[in-house]
């Protein structure tokens, strides 16, 4: 059942998302993220599945209500936004949109790059990219902005999940490391202890995988949300995370990631994944297990499942 974009229609997507759920749903691979204890305690057994088309209509199957945490995923709107509040240049001056090819949180590499973070896409970036969201100096200001835009995307309110966000903030000191070190690199636009606490605050909005797969289909349908119809950013930002997305959203698997399924994607630890079809849909899936560079992997198979099926690919 190989397809072109314009050839599916929505019985096929239900049956799709049918299949993979009782193709994934008993496999048991993997483990949740353990650093955060939170993340741990999560049920591994939670599984949901969610197409967004640009038109509107969602397509879901499982664990569709339970809110998890956005966390890395959060890199995503926030880097939206700053895209948003400075221009294309700017952040590939200031923060940069290159691979690190070394883990989400490598000091590493910020001590190779020394004079930008790589992509705000990485711990390092998005930290960078929170300190420069406007206004400087307000954190209640800065939050607003970031809370809104993720809600605006998602098409409906989120909010954080405080015992997560304690559990964050008493764990966060590789984090920590990473704020100071771009700091001593000039490479904080703000206040850093406030910046990496909005950053902390963003990874522990809880979310479900409806509202995922709306974010992820207002990247696709080039900044309007295809709910609410509200225009969220420019058009010309959605090919700049869509491509930051394709680069690194994946960790380091983010190059067999985009060989296999041809779909850009972006994986966060509380085992969300977003994928984006230009033009055409979102998908998300959530489920907490995950492989050794922290992408979901009852994730991972339903999106290549479904995208292999429907021969979605952006290079086809
Ligand atoms: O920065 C952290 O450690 C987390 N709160 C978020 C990391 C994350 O989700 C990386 N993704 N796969």
């Amino acid at each position: 059942m190989i397809m072109n974009r314009c050839s599916f229609n929505n019985d096929i997507l239900h049956k799709l998302i049918d299949d993979a759920y009782s193709k994934f749903r008993d496999l048991d691979d993997g483990q949740n993220a353990s650093y955060i204890p939170f993340l741990k305690d999560v049920d591994s057994k939670l599984f949901g599945i969610s197409i967004c088309l640009t038109d509107g209509t969602i397509i879901s199957k499982g664990d569709t209500t339970y809110l998890f945490g956005l966390e890395s995923i959060s890199k995503v709107p926030t880097a939206i936004l700053a895209l948003q509040q400075y221009g294309a240049s700017y952040i590939l001056e200031h923060i940069g949109s290159n691979a690190t090819g070394m883990d989400f949180g490598s000091l590493l590499a910020i001590l190779l790059e020394q004079n930008q973070p790589s992509t705000p896409l990485v711990n390092a970036g998005a930290i960078a990219a929170c300190s420069l969201i406007k206004p400087i100096g307000s954190m209640s200001d800065k939050w607003d902005i970031i809370i809104q835009n993720i809600n605006a995307l998602c098409g409906s309110e989120t909010k954080v999940i405080e015992d997560l966000y304690k559990n964050e903030t008493d764990t966060n000191f590789h984090n920590r490391s990473i704020t100071w070190l771009l700091k001593s690199y000039n490479r904080m636009y703000d206040d850093p202890e406030m910046s990496l606490d909005i950053y902390t605050r963003q990874c522990s909005i809880g979310v479900n995988v409806n509202q995922l797969a709306v974010m992820a289909g207002t990247i696709a349908n080039k900044g309007t949300n295809p709910l609410t119809k509200k225009n969220v950013f420019d058009r010309t930002h959605a090919p700049q995370i869509i491509s930051m997305m394709a680069t690194v959203g994946m960790y380091q698997e983010t190059g067999d990631w985009m060989f296999r399924t041809g779909i850009p994607a972006k994986s966060g630890v509380g085992g969300g994944i977003i994928a984006v079809y230009p033009n055409v849909m979102g998908i998300a899936v959530f489920s907490p297990k995950l492989n050794q560079y922290g992408n979901s992997i009852r994730g991972e198979h339903t999106i290549k499942y479904i995208v292999n099926q429907l021969g979605l690919s952006i290079y086809e």
